[in-house]
């Protein structure tokens, strides 16, 4: 499959390399090219410049949002959460039209320090706000519950553990269960929460998860949930 990972930082290149590994044709998007290439030293969150990480994965082509934009049929949001609509704003409506868009990205404000506050809530989502910007594009919410590493590798929690998918289009739900699957999540645990409203209740959950990481000391933590009899 095409696939697009707009995000040149930790999150985009985990995804990208873990699609290419599976066997897709990735690309992943960024502002410029040639200043991406070009960049030395590791960036605010410390990641290693990412012509480190093209010289290991040469089969992941770098392009630029547009052109990034055009070659999948699922893109991947994966940029920093409050320039998400700036960044698909520059990708290009027509481009994102009848695409498959997966958004896994937290709305979070570090203006006010660590941890970072949530810019909305409640009554938004960034969720809703991508799918309502762009209205032909076949959103869906998910993975946004959990630390990258886990996304790619769900077998680094051990047991039974969930992941959640919200959006409006069915047939673009499956395509996207199936990519999970090829992660490693089984059919059993993927909670279809309905709706692309529903991206309110897991972009909120991101504080919860910043403090679990915190007091347990690992990344590798996940929502396990159990259910009461009928
Ligand atoms: N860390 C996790 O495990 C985890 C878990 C769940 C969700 N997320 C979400 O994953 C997303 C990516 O996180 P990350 O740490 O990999 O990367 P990041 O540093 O948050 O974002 C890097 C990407 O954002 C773009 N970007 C940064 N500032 C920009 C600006 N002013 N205008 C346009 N684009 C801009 C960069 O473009 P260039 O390529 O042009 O530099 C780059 O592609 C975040 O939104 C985060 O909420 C992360």
């Amino acid at each position: 499959m095409e696939i697009s990972v707009f995000g040149t930082g930790m999150v985009g290149r985990a995804l990208a390399g873990r699609l290419a590994r599976l066997g897709h044709d990735v690309v992943v998007g960024t502002r410029n090219v040639e200043q991406t290439l070009a960049r030395t030293e590791p960036d605010a969150k410390r990641t290693p410049a990412y012509t480190q990480w093209q010289q290991a994965n040469p089969e992941v082509r770098l392009l630029s949002f547009p052109d990034a934009a055009a070659h999948g049929e699922v893109v991947f949001n994966a940029v920093a959460g409050l320039q998400s609509l700036t960044v698909l704003q520059a990708a290009g409506v027509g481009n994102l039209a009848g695409k498959v868009l997966v958004d896994l990205v937290v709305p979070l404000d570090y203006s006010h320090g660590r941890p970072p506050r949530l810019a909305f809530a409640n009554e938004d989502s960034l969720g809703e706000q991508i799918q309502h910007a762009f209205p032909d594009a076949r959103v869906i919410k998910t993975l946004n519950t959990m630390h990258v590493n886990v996304m790619i590798d769900p077998a680094r929690v051990p047991g039974r553990h969930n992941v959640f998918l919200a959006g409006e289009d069915a047939r673009a739900k499956e395509i996207v269960k199936n990519l999970l699957g090829e992660f490693g999540w089984p059919a059993e645990v993927m909670v279809d929460l309905g709706g692309i409203k529903a991206a309110r209740t897991t972009e909120m959950y991101a504080p919860l998860l910043f403090a679990l990481m915190d007091v347990l000391g690992t990344s590798d933590v996940n929502i396990s949930v159990v259910r009461g009899p009928e």
